[in-house]
């Protein structure tokens, strides 16, 4: 069965994997740059393009050691294209087509966001024959990153629409941005969340943006609502009932959108992806909502990996995709062409 080698390096993590059959993971390691980027609140890219270069050929070895594989055993490699840093993209993509080339081996350019739907395919080899089966189509996908906010419908491997998407600020974003404006650390998300333990998430009614009519997000005002609430109080801010509470907004917000839009487009499943889908109140909420089964990624798939890249190769290459070595990088890539009915209704 044929076997994956991705890389991905679209922002702060040097990833690679090996992964057969687009589910199976045999090597999957994450170098990440948390520690460089930390002092500046924020990815820097000319020096996560640095860390790329230096991270990867180690990367790739890990992996490949991880997997026990050698060179003979892969049949094709991918890298990511896009959306990303272009800096990051670069180094990667670059990497997986020199390997490809000097392998002679068919080369494929993944779009990240739809790698973030593929890590719903994914665990670990030794759980081949006990893992779950794979999602079924049509399937309705959530993606919540730190760059971006998309609902999506996929009808099947390479056959993908955007319902809605962010109009301002992504999910992960929203996390970040409050958590600093809370002090807590970079990245956000996951401090919220531990903050958000303690809080009581109905203490403060923060705003809800339902844009109705829409499948599209903004969380832009509630941003700024969190500081309008936090700068008169000083230094007494009760900092787990904000975390509770913006968590609860952005969580409410999400879920019910999707699960809208999964009941709207009679979807057989609804999937979550992205750094924000590690989230557990989010998790919690879209499974008490929705009106079909929901799949969830394994928490370590979630944020950037190249394990979902190599299955998002593989789908494409299900659907017909072959070896393109004229891909080039794509900063702004969307993840799927929007919905043309949507678009005209707006
Ligand atoms: O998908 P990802 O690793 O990178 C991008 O492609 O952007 O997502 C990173 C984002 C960050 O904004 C981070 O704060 C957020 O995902 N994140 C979380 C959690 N873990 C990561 N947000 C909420 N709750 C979490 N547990
Ligand atoms: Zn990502």
């Amino acid at each position: 069965m044929m076997r994956m080698l991705a890389i991905e390096s679209s922002c702060d993590e040097t990833a690679a994997a090996i992964v057969r059959a687009g589910r199976w993971v045999e090597g999957n390691v994450v170098a990440s740059q948390i520690a460089l980027h930390a002092t500046y609140g924020g990815v820097v890219p000319e020096i996560a393009s640095r860390a790329h270069v230096q991270a990867l050929v180690p990367v790739v070895r890990q992996a490949m050691e991880q997997a026990e594989v050698g060179w003979d055993d892969i049949d094709l490699v991918a890298g990511t294209k896009g959306p990303g840093l272009a800096g990051s993209l670069l180094i990667g993509l670059n990497a997986a087509k020199a390997i490809a080339y000097a392998r002679d081996l068919p080369f494929l350019g993944v779009n990240h966001l739809e790698g973030h739907i593929y890590a719903n395919w994914l665990a670990e080899a030794s759980e081949e024959g006990i893992a779950p089966p794979a999602p079924e189509f049509p399937l309705l996908c959530l993606i919540v990153s730190g760059g971006h906010s998309d609902l999506v419908l996929m009808r099947g491997h390479g056959d993908l629409v955007r319902l809605g998407r962010t109009r301002d600020d992504a999910a992960g974003e929203a996390f970040d941005k409050v958590a600093r404006i809370l002090g807590l650390g970079f990245p956000g998300g996951p401090a919220i969340q531990k903050a958000a333990e303690r809080g009581d998430p109905s203490r403060f009614p923060l705003p809800r943006a339902w844009l109705p009519g829409t499948y599209d997000f903004s969380f832009s005002g509630l941003k700024t609502a969190v500081l309008r609430l936090v700068e008169p109080l000083g230094k007494d801010v009760p900092v787990a009932d904000v975390a509770a509470s913006f968590q609860e907004s952005v969580a409410d917000v999400l879920s019910a959108k999707a699960t809208r839009a999964a009941a709207a487009f009679g979807v057989h499943q609804l999937a979550i992806a992205g750094g924000v889908a590690a989230n557990s109140a989010l998790r919690q909420m879209v499974v008490e909502r929705s009106p079909v089964s929901v799949r969830l990624p394994a928490l370590k798939y979630c944020t950037d990996n190249a394990a979902m890249i190599a299955s998002a190769a593989f789908g494409r290459y299900i659907a017909g995709a072959r070896s393109d070595f004229a891909t080039d990088v794509s900063p702004n890539l969307p993840v799927a062409p929007a919905d043309r009915a949507l678009e005209a209704r707006r």
